[in-house]
Parts: structure tokens; sequence; C-alpha cells
């Protein structure tokens, strides 16, 4: 019967207003993920668009170099606008809070989905190299946004879980932009400005909702000092009156704050205080991108191709299966097994795949079966990398941080996320023709790096409060003092 408690009413301090207002703010996780996954099916197709086009304003056909060129910058252009838009979350959340700053945002996310859709009408390449990069921006401060608003609204006991749920919506949108790339359906001549188009729909949806999501309770409190809005919010996201605890946690960090106030990004890397706590973040963002994740979710086809796979798409789209079964999967662990242990196991799972892809790709020319083996390793990478690296980066910067270094720290963390995003997906193609098969060595030897620092330097954040967390860090820092007999650390 605890069980039909469970399914009737959702797990204890779960209700459906905290599950709106996260299912709401996750679309824009879902837009991210889209836009990750959206050109790589229609390449060929929209390479035939840049032809045409040149065609027309040069009567020649297009040079195969500034094919390449420009093509690699409509891609890639995608995590410049990531890199700017995630360093800029600092910029909204404290003025606008976290609710409008998530509204706001979808203003880029209509801009971009004109410049895309209609950049095959205007015959204008600008338009699409233009229009991606303003969905990159978007995607950016959606990446700091979401996860932040997500951590400051969940219960402790089910942190890790909410926050899992923004990787699922990275993860859906991938897989929808794989299906709906195919060329039946708009991967095709026709219909791909309405592929890349379609990023307005969710924009739409979320503009419609937000309005009916309650700003952060912390903001309110910590930020604005309006304690009455605070504890509204909070009965209703907690569906009960007895919020006391949430709100003296609040208050006690509120305190805290009144000592350091608003955190710059310099202070960051100046106090001792935040030094670890930034570094650790920025550590685990580049072991999840550094972990070759994206040289998967770019060029899997192509790499399928190289492997021997007979129907490389349909492997592609099995990746995006599998990748969204593992981040269900990690969202039932995760509060049970745990932060630190799931990201080390994941990091040692895609470091072994890594070597099985790399025998695979190594014996191909011996053992045709081999290109079988190589569909086992990219699908146990896959699934290895959601256990942990894909979904605990993203929500432990909330956890790492109290509520005055926490907008800074997620523009650290993501701008070091997106530059390594951006930098893997650049360089990927050019280092592969220089190691050949042996290219996924160079990740096996990053993962096991980032196994041995999870290993010695990250600490366990399940079912501590923010306050708690943040007192161990002080406590490490020689600044014990009164803080850490509350804590208990
Ligand atoms: C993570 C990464 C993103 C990647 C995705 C794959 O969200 O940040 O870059 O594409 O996982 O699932």
């Amino acid at each position: 019967s605890f069980l039909k408690e469970i399914i009737l009413n959702g797990p204890p301090g779960v209700t459906l207003q905290l599950m709106m207002a996260v299912g709401t703010a996750v679309i824009g996780s879902l837009q991210f993920g889209y836009n990750t996954g959206v050109i790589n099916a229609p390449q060929k197709i929209i390479e035939g668009f840049l032809n045409d086009t040149w065609n027309n304003r040069y009567s020649e056909p297009i040079p195969a170099t500034s094919l390449t060129t420009l093509w690699s910058i409509s891609v890639a252009i995608f995590s410049v606008g990531g890199i700017f838009g995630s360093f800029s979350v600092g910029l909204f959340v404290n003025r606008l809070g976290r609710r409008n700053s998530m509204l706001i945002a979808n203003v880029l996310a209509f801009i971009a989905a004109g410049f895309m859709g209609f950049s095959k009408l205007a015959a204008s390449w600008e338009m699409l190299i233009i229009g991606r990069f303003i969905v990159g921006l978007y995607s950016g401060l959606s990446t700091g946004f979401v996860p932040m608003y997500v951590g400051e609204i969940a219960p402790t006991s089910h942190r890790g879980a909410l926050g899992t749920l923004h990787q699922l919506g990275i993860v859906i949108g991938i897989l929808m932009a794989q299906v709906f790339g195919m060329e039946s359906i708009m991967g095709n001549s026709t219909m791909w400005p309405f592929l890349l188009g379609l990023t307005f729909i969710p924009a739409v949806l979320q503009c419609i909702l937000l309005p009916f999501c309650p700003e952060s309770p912390r903001f309110l409190l910590i930020n604005c000092n309006e304690e009455l809005k605070a504890r509204e919010v909070l009965e209703k996201l907690r569906g009960t009156e007895e919020v006391g605890a949430d709100m003296q946690e609040m208050k006690e960090e509120a305190r805290q704050m009144m000592r350091e106030k608003k955190v710059t990004i310099l202070e960051l890397f100046r106090s001792p205080l935040y030094r670890q706590p930034i570094f650790i973040a920025i550590m685990l963002q580049l072991s999840q991108q550094l972990s070759g994740i994206n040289a998967v979710f770019y060029y899997s086809t192509r790499i399928f191709e190289k492997a021997g796979v007979s129907q490389p798409v349909y492997a592609t789209i099995g990746a995006g299966v599998v990748n969204t079964a593992f981040t269900v999967v990690s969202l039932f662990v995760v509060e049970r097994a745990g932060r630190r242990s799931l990201h080390l196991t994941g990091l040692l799972g895609m470091a072994f795949s890594a070597v099985l892809m790399t025998v695979a790709m190594a014996l191909l020319d011996q053992l045709p079966w081999m290109s079988y083996v190589s569909i086992v390793a990219i699908f146990s990478f896959v699934a290895f990398f959601e256990i942990g690296p894909g979904p605990i980066p993203w929500f432990i910067v909330a956890e790492l941080f109290s509520q005055g270094p926490r907008p800074s720290a997620f523009a650290v963390a993501g701008f070091s996320n997106w530059s390594a995003n951006f930098i893997v997906g650049m360089t990927f193609q050019y280092v592969e023709q220089l190691c050949g098969p042996y290219v996924f060595i160079i990740f096996t030897v990053l993962l096991l790096g980032f196994f041995v620092f999870t290993y010695f330097m990250v600490p366990e954040t399940k079912g501590r409060s923010f306050d708690e967390i943040a007192a161990g860090f002080r406590h490490d820092a020689g600044e014990a003092g009164e803080k850490s007999a509350i804590s208990g650390s």
C-alpha cells in the first residue's frame, strides 16, 4: 500500500504544483537537446541548400572547402552562443528572478526560429547561422536558469531526482530531433526549414505555462526579503503548511548571505571559501564534455559508417533511445546511490566502453563482425554517460553553492561546459583523421583522469541541505568556527 500511495500521490513531498513547475522549466532543457541533435541527420540536405544558394549568387557550384567551412560554422556557432548565454546567467537571475528570466529568454527562441525557419525562403545561409547562434544563446541561458530554479524549489530529499529531469528534457529533445530528422519525416529538402523552426512550439508552450509557476521561494526570501510570499509559495509547492524547517534553513542561508552578499565571478576564485567548490564544479563540467559524449551525438552517423554498420541512421536513433532509457534509470537511483558513486561508475564504464570501441575499430578489417561490437560499445558508452556524467554535473552546481555565489558559479560552470563542448565539436573530426581508430583512446585517458579526481575531491551531496554542504566547504577552508557545530560536519 506504500506503493499504492506513491502511485496515487507521487513520492512524499512531490506535489502536483512542484511537478508542474519543474515540468514547465525543463521545456528549456528540451529546447537545448533538440537544437543539439537537429543538425545531425539532415546534414546532406542542408548542404544542398548551401550549394544552391552559392550557385545562385556566384553562378558556380560551391567549392568543397567553402562547403565544409560553412557547415562547420552552422554547427559550432550553436556552442559559441551557448558560451555567451551561459556566461550571462548572472545578469538576469538576481534582477528579474528565476522564473521571469526563463520567460524572457523565450524571446530568443522565437527570433531564432524565425531566422532558421525562413532562411531557405530568403536564400540566406547568414540567416541560418544567425539563427543557430541565437538559439545557442537561449540554450546557454537555459543550462543555468533551469538547474538553478529546479534546485531551489526541490525538497532536499528529491533534489537529485528532480535535477536529473533537466537532463531527461535534454535527451528527449535529442531523440525527438533524431526522429523528426529522418528523411521520411522532416529531414528532406522541402521540410528542413520547418524542422529547425519547430523550436518555436516549445517556446509558445513555456510562455503559456510559466506565468502559472511560482517564483523560487529562496529568491523571494533571500534576495527580495519577502518572507510572507516565500512561505506562501513554499506551502503550495510542498502541499502542507508545515514548512517551518525549510523556512528556517533558508533564513539561515539568508543570514549567511548578509555576510557574503552577492559574490562576483572573480571573488569565486579569490576567496578560499569558494575556491574548492568552484574547482570541483569546473572539473565536473569538463568530465562531462571531455568524456567525448558529443563526438557521439554530433557525429554518430559517421562513426557508425566508419565502423562498418550498414544502417547508421538507425544505430544513431538507437543511441538516442539508450540515452533516454538510462537517464530514467539514473533518475530512480540517484537519491539512493548518491552522486559520487554514480559519477564514478559512469566514468569507469565509459572508459571501458571507449577501449572496446577502439578494439572494434582497430580489428574491423580482419573481423567484419566487429561492426556489431562497435554498436555495443557506443550504446554502453552512452548508457554509462547517463548514469552519472550526464545529469550530475548540471544539477550539482546548485548544490555546491549557497544563494550568494550560486549565480556566478552557474556562469563559470556553464562557460566551462560550453567551451569544452565547442572544442570537442570543432576538433573531433580533425583528430580522428590524425589518430584513425585510436581516437577514443584520448577519451579513455581523460576519463580515467576524471575518475581519480572525482574519487579524491568530490564530496557526497545527497540528502544534505545547501547550508550543510556550504558549511562542509567552510570547514575544509579552515573557517569552521561557529557553523560546523550546526552542520555536524
Ligand atoms: C549533456 C551534455 C550535452 C549532451 C547531452 C547528451 O546534457 O551537456 O552536451 O549533448 O548530455 O545526452
